[in-house]
C-alpha cells in the first residue's frame, strides 16, 4: 500500500444507475479495511465544487446494498469541463486532506476523473451506466437491472398488444447505443429492433414485415426502438395509417434507472468498487476498472477512452432470425 495514501474520496456522476451503491458500500468497506479514510462526495463533480463533502463509515453504508439509486446523488456539471473548474476541484480535494478519488459514472465522468488526476488528484474510474456503452468494459453496472426492468415492462405491454391485435413500438433508454435495444428485442421476442448502429430508416420495410406477419398469422407486432433513433409517436401515427393496424407508442423512460439492483449488478458493483479501493490505496492513479474477457481488470483511462465498442454483429444477424 502507498504510504502517501492516508484518505479517498469517493463520488457519483452523470446518470445514476441501479448497483451504484453497492459499488459506494465496497470502495468505503474495502478501504477502510485496508487503513484508509473514507470522504463521500455528495452531487458529482458540482458537489465537490460546492465542497458538499462527508466523512464516511462502514455503517453510512449499512442497508444500501439493496437500494437503487445513490445515496450520494449525482449531477452533471459544466463548470467541471473547464480547467478553472478541475483546478478548484484539486484545491478542495488538497484542502479536505483527499488524496485521492473514486468517480463512479461513464465515460464524460471518466474525462472528469482524468482531469483531476492532471491536477495531482490520485483517480479510478468504476463503469456505472445502464447504457452499457463504455468500450474498455463488457460489463457496466446498471445494465442488468435496467433490462430486467425493462423485459417485465415489455411483457406487459405486449399482452395488452396481443389481446387488442396492435402493433406496439416500444422506446427504451441508452442514448446513443443500442445494447439495452438489442437486450430486449431478443428478450421479448420482438418482431423488430431498430437500434441506432444499424437503422437504415428504411420503415417501408417495417410496414411489410407488419403486413406479412398479420397474414401469417402474428396477432401483435412488437417493435423495440432505442432512444437514440427516438421519434416513437410519430412513427407509430405512420404506421397505423400505412397498416390500417392499430398502432401505439410507449416511451419506458426513467423507470429504466431505478429500482433495486439485481443479483449480477449488486455483486459486479461489489467486487469493482473493492478493485478500485485496492488500486487507490496502493498509489494507482488515472485507470479505470473493467470486466472483459471473463476477469476484473484495469486500464489507463487515456487507452480506455480511446477504444471503440459495437454491436456484435453475429447477436444482431441472431436477433433478426429469431423475429420471424
Ligand atoms: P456520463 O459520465 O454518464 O457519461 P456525462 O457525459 O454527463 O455522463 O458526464 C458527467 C459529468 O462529467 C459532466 O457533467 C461533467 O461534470 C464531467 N465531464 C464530462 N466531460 C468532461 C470533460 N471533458 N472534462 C471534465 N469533466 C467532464
Ligand atoms: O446514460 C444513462 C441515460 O439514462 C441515457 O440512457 C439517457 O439518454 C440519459 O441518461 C438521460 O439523461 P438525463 O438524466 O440527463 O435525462
Amino acid at each position: 500500500m502507498a504510504d502517501s495514501i492516508k484518505t479517498i474520496g469517493i463520488l457519483t456522476s452523470g446518470g445514476d444507475a441501479p448497483g451504484m451503491n453497492a459499488a459506494i458500500r465496497a470502495v468505503v468497506r474495502k478501504a477502510i479495511s485496508n487503513g484508509i479514510q473514507v470522504k463521500g462526495i455528495k452531487k458529482g463533480y458540482q458537489g465537490l465544487l460546492n465542497e458538499e463533502i462527508i466523512d464516511m463509515t462502514a455503517r453510512h453504508v449499512s442497508d444500501t446494498i439493496q437500494r437503487g439509486g445513490t445515496i450520494l446523488g449525482t449531477a452533471r456539471c459544466q463548470e467541471f469541463v473547464t480547467l478553472e473548474g478541475q483546478q478548484k476541484g484539486a484545491e478542495i480535494c488538497r484542502k479536505h486532506g483527499i488524496d485521492g478519488i473514486v468517480v463512479i459514472g461513464g465515460d464524460g465522468s471518466y474525462r472528469g476523473a482524468q482531469a483531476l488526476s492532471r491536477q495531482g488528484i490520485n483517480t479510478i474510474g468504476i463503469p456505472g451506466t445502464i447504457d452499457l456503452d463504455i468500450a474498455c468494459t463488457d460489463y457496466t453496472i446498471g445494465f442488468d437491472t435496467a433490462v430486467n426492468t425493462a423485459m417485465q415492462a415489455i411483457d406487459k405491454v405486449r399482452d395488452t398488444s396481443s389481446s387488442h391485435e396492435r402493433c406496439s413500438i416500444i422506446e427504451v433508454m441508452g442514448r446513443n447505443a443500442g445494447f439495452i435495444a438489442l437486450w430486449c428485442g431478443v428478450a421479448n421476442g420482438a418482431e423488430d429492433i431498430l437500434l441506432p448502429e444499424t437503422y437504415d430508416f428504411n420503415e417501408q420495410a417495417i410496414i411489410n414485415n407488419i403486413i406479412s406477419n398479420r397474414k401469417r398469422g402474428k396477432n401483435h407486432h412488437l417493435i423495440i426502438n432505442a432512444e437514440g433513433i427516438g421519434h416513437s409517436t410519430s412513427m407509430a401515427k405512420r404506421i397505423e395509417a400505412a397498416t390500417g393496424i392499430e398502432t401505439r407508442a410507449t416511451i419506458l423512460g426513467y423507470m429504466q434507472r431505478g429500482g433495486s439492483p439485481t443479483c449480477k449488478d449488486r455483486y459486479y458493483a461489489s467486487i469493482m468498487g473493492a478493485y478500485a479501493a485496492d488500486l487507490l490505496c496502493s498509489g494507482a492513479t488515472n485507470r479505470v476498472v473493467a470486466y472483459r474477457d471473463g476477469k476484473f481488470v484495469d486500464f489507463d483511462i487515456e487507452e480506455a477512452l480511446a477504444m471503440k465498442k459495437s454491436i456484435p454483429d453475429y447477436e444482431y444477424m441472431v436477433s433478426k432470425c429469431l423475429a420471424i
